[in-house]
Parts: structure tokens; C-alpha cells; sequence
């Protein structure tokens, strides 16, 4: 078995060459110097480069005792962020939990996440559930200024305060923002509240890596420092696999192949794709250009999206995660009467059945003309998960490069914002307030 991810992509021939793809590399190597280098655009969001390597003992053991604390002293821990300042956390989580945790006895705090939306009935089922429970708040916003979680915090910290008292609530709540600007920092400062610092140079959607992921992956009770200790792996094990990647699809992309669907055969990587969708999208998609990312959860959504992937229109290709092993063994068993008929496969493990349902599936999907990269992850622990994040972070920022855009900045995120502060008459916004309401009655 390999120690580390892999990376294939014999499966994308036929739409494109060998050929094609190796006449991007040049491009793929000038963007690792450019990374590297730090001459490209948007190299003042670089500080996740070498992030791993550089994460200090003293970091990661504050950040231990933190989650400690708050896994010892609360029943719950309610992470607020969104974006960068969730999913990271929640994708990691996920992958390495038990799949019906939420529904069984925990040894330390239970992690929920809140400001990922502004679903009125999802705080009020949130605040239902803490009523009358010991719980703790990590709220995380590198501007500090953003709507979703603000709320969610002004809504839970009240909460906190009222059940559990100021004192209880100070020493249970921790902010993680910028070093000093936003109104979270002020918050946090007037509360009292432990704080870690998101570094200015690293983007939200590059940041999981920084106490925004570590500190609720460490009170999910999930090792952290294997977690870096992967990533620094692949920081460390130069770019074969980052620039067959990112060639690889840049190749595919002008070919006509527009749609990127990261494939999973289990379901606790659905949030992993999440997270890589944000990534890539606010990586890539910009200036009338880039690879859209879609996701699927396999064989879930075979019965959903299987017919439009086998026979649509033919713009996509897939990049398949495909995990090694389980941690557990389940045998399907033999049935005397076999009226189910499967008694061919007993005796034999789900994960077998699983296996051959996802090279089925790749078969199938390239025979109907979808190009095919295959990522084998060895197992879902928390140091393949760590070389799967910086792999995919480091390819991303080549990628985006070989693409031509700006992969460190978002613009477009921008524009819903002031709409809806224009709509809720936030003060400043009276002009664009007049102009929409022009526009909605025109
Ligand atoms: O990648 C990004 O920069 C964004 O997606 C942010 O993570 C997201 O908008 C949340 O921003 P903030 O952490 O400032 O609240």
C-alpha cells in the first residue's frame, strides 16, 4: 500500500493526449516558481504556502489546551463561521467521525457549526437544543465583519450570558480573527475572550490548516498534530503530483470540458468536496473563466445524477476519491432462503461490493466519454487528510495560474453583499439602498 495520496490520470486520455497535457506542464512549473517566488498576483495571500512547516509546538499545544478545556467544561461547542471559517473544520470533522455521532453518548463536547447561514428555523433548532446545556463558542471571521456568523454570535453570546453567566461565557467563548482590525477583535477584547490570530497573508478558503480548522478539529478530539504532520508531508514531497493535476484538468478544461465533479464512494467525504468546491470556485472562477466544481456522493447519487453524468452533455469530467480502507469490517451474510438473491456476494465485505461499484462506475462514465483522475487516499486519518488539504491547496494556486486569473482574491463575493445591505438599509448604503428600489418597481 502506499504511504502517501495518488494521484492518475490514464483515465483522461482519449479526450485529451498525453501530449496536451504535457505541453501545459512548462506553464505548471513556472507557477510553482511563481508561487514559490511570490512574483505572481495575489502574492500577498501566500502565507499558506509554508504553513504547514511552520505551525510551532507552542501553537499547537495552546491550541490543545484550549480544545481540551472546552471539550472537558461543555456538552456542546458551537463553531460560527463561513466559508473559509467553516468548512475547512467541518469537512475534517466529518471525514473522521463516526457517522452517527451526533446521535451517541460522547466522551468530550459535541461540535455543531452555526453562522454557515442565515436559516431562521436552523438557529432557532440550534438554540433549542443548547437550552439548558453547558456550551462554548469558538466564532471565527478573519474580516470580523461578516453578516452570517455576526449574528449567529450576537444570538448565542446572548444565550451563553443568560444561561450560563458572563463570567462562564468569557471564559468559554474564543474568537479567531485578524491581529487587530474588525469588530470581532474589538469585541474580543472588550469580553475578555481567548483569541487566535488568522494570518493576514492567508485567505479564508486556504486557511483550515490555521487555528480556524485546528481548534474545533482538536474539540471534535481529533489529533491535529498528525493532521499538519500530513500536510507537511506533501509541502515536502515536491510537485509530481500537484502538476499532473492541475495539467491535467487545465488540458481538459480547453478541451471543453468546463465541469469539474469531485466523485466520492464515502459518504464522509461529502464535506470534504464542500470545502474543495470553495477553493477551487473562488480560486478559479473569475474574469469570465474557470472550471466549475460540482460534487457527487456515489453510489448515493447514481440513483440521482448517474444518467445525466453517463449521457449529458458531454462537458464534464470526474476526479474520483477513492479511499483504501475502512476502519471497520462488515461481512454481508448468507441467507438460507436467498430470496433477496444475494447470496452470491456473502460472505464477502460492503467495502468489496463498494469497490467494484466505483470501478463499475469509472469504467462506465469514461466509456461514455467522461474523462476520468482518480486521487486513492489510503485511509481517511487525519495524516492522508492532511497530504489530501495541502495537495489540494498547492494545486489549486498552480492551477489557477496556468489558468491566467488571480487565484487569491474573491471580488465576487462582494456584490450579493451590498445588495442585501442596500435592501436591509444598512447605514452608508442609502445611494444603492434608492437605486434597487428604483430597479425593483421599473
Ligand atoms: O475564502 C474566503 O476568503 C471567504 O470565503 C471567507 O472565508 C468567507 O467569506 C468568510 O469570511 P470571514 O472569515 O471574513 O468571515
Amino acid at each position: 500500500m502506499n504511504d502517501t495520496i495518488q494521484v492518475f490520470n490514464n483515465h483522461a486520455m482519449g479526450v485529451v493526449t498525453q501530449e496536451q497535457i504535457d505541453a501545459l506542464c512548462p506553464a505548471a512549473k513556472e507557477a510553482v516558481q511563481t508561487l514559490e517566488q511570490g512574483t505572481g498576483e495575489g502574492s500577498d495571500f501566500l502565507g499558506w504556502l509554508h504553513l504547514p512547516s511552520g505551525i510551532d509546538e507552542a501553537t499547537l499545544a495552546s491550541i490543545e489546551s484550549c480544545a481540551r478545556q472546552l471539550r472537558t467544561d461543555c456538552d456542546y461547542v458551537v463553531a460560527i463561521g463561513i466559508g473559509g471559517s467553516y468548512l475547512g473544520a467541518k469537512a475534517v470533522i466529518e471525514a473522521l467521525n463516526d457517522a452517527f455521532a451526533a446521535y451517541k453518548p460522547a466522551a468530550g463536547a459535541k461540535v455543531l457549526f452555526a453562522g454557515n447561514n442565515i436559516g431562521e428555523d436552523y438557529i432557532h433548532d440550534l438554540m433549542d437544543l443548547l437550552d439548558g446545556k453547558r456550551f462554548g463558542i469558538v466564532v471565527i471571521s478573519k474580516s470580523g465583519t461578516t453578516t452570517e456568523p455576526a449574528i449567529a454570535f450576537r444570538l448565542l453570546k446572548e444565550m451563553l450570558e443568560r444561561q450560563q453567566g458572563k463570567e462562564f461565557a468569557a471564559r468559554h467563548t474564543v474568537a479567531i480573527t485578524d491581529a487587530a482590525r474588525g469588530a470581532l477583535r474589538s469585541l474580543a477584547t472588550e469580553e475578555g475572550y481567548q483569541t487566535y490570530v488568522i494570518p493576514d497573508n492567508v485567505g479564508g478558503r486556504f486557511s483550515v490548516l490555521t487555528p480556524v480548522g485546528l481548534l474545533p478539529i482538536a474539540v471534535a478530539g481529533f489529533d491535529i498534530r498528525a493532521l499538519v504532520a500530513g500536510a507537511v508531508e506533501m509541502e515536502r514531497a515536491g510537485d509530481d503530483l500537484t502538476i499532473r493535476y492541475a495539467a491535467t484538468r487545465n488540458a481538459l478544461y480547453r478541451a471543453g470540458k468546463k465541469i469539474e465533479i469531485l466523485v466520492n464512494f464515502d459518504p464522509r467525504l461529502h464535506f470534504l468536496a464542500e470545502w474543495w468546491k470553495q477553493l477551487y470556485g473562488e480560486s478559479e472562477g473569475k474574469d469570465h473563466l474557470g472550471i466549475f466544481p460540482a460534487s457527487v456522493d456515489f453510489t448515493t447519487d447514481l440513483h440521482s445524477m448517474g444518467q445525466w453524468i453517463q449521457d449529458g452533455e458531454r462537458t464534464i469530467f470526474e476526479t474520483v476519491l477513492s479511499v483504501g480502507d475502512q476502519k471497520h469490517s462488515v461481512v454481508i451474510p448468507s441467507d438460507a432462503a436467498d430470496l433477496d438473491g444475494l447470496n452470491y456476494i456473502a460472505g464477502r465485505r460492503v467495502d468489496e461490493v463498494n469497490k467494484m461499484a466505483e470501478l463499475g462506475t469509472r469504467l462506465a462514465h469514461v466509456d461514455g466519454g467522461v474523462p476520468n483522475l482518480l486521487i486513492t487516499i489510503p485511509a481517511l486519518t487525519e495524516r492522508y487528510l492532511g497530504q489530501l488539504i495541502y495537495f489540494f491547496e498547492r494545486a489549486c494556486g498552480i492551477s489557477g495560474y496556468v489558468l491566467g486569473v488571480n487565484p487569491f482574491n474573491q471580488p465576487g463575493v462582494e456584490a450579493y453583499k451590498k445588495n442585501m445591505f442596500a435592501l436591509l438599509n444598512k447605514p452608508g448604503y442609502e445611494a444603492q439602498s434608492a437605486a434597487i428600489q428604483a430597479r425593483l418597481k421599473g
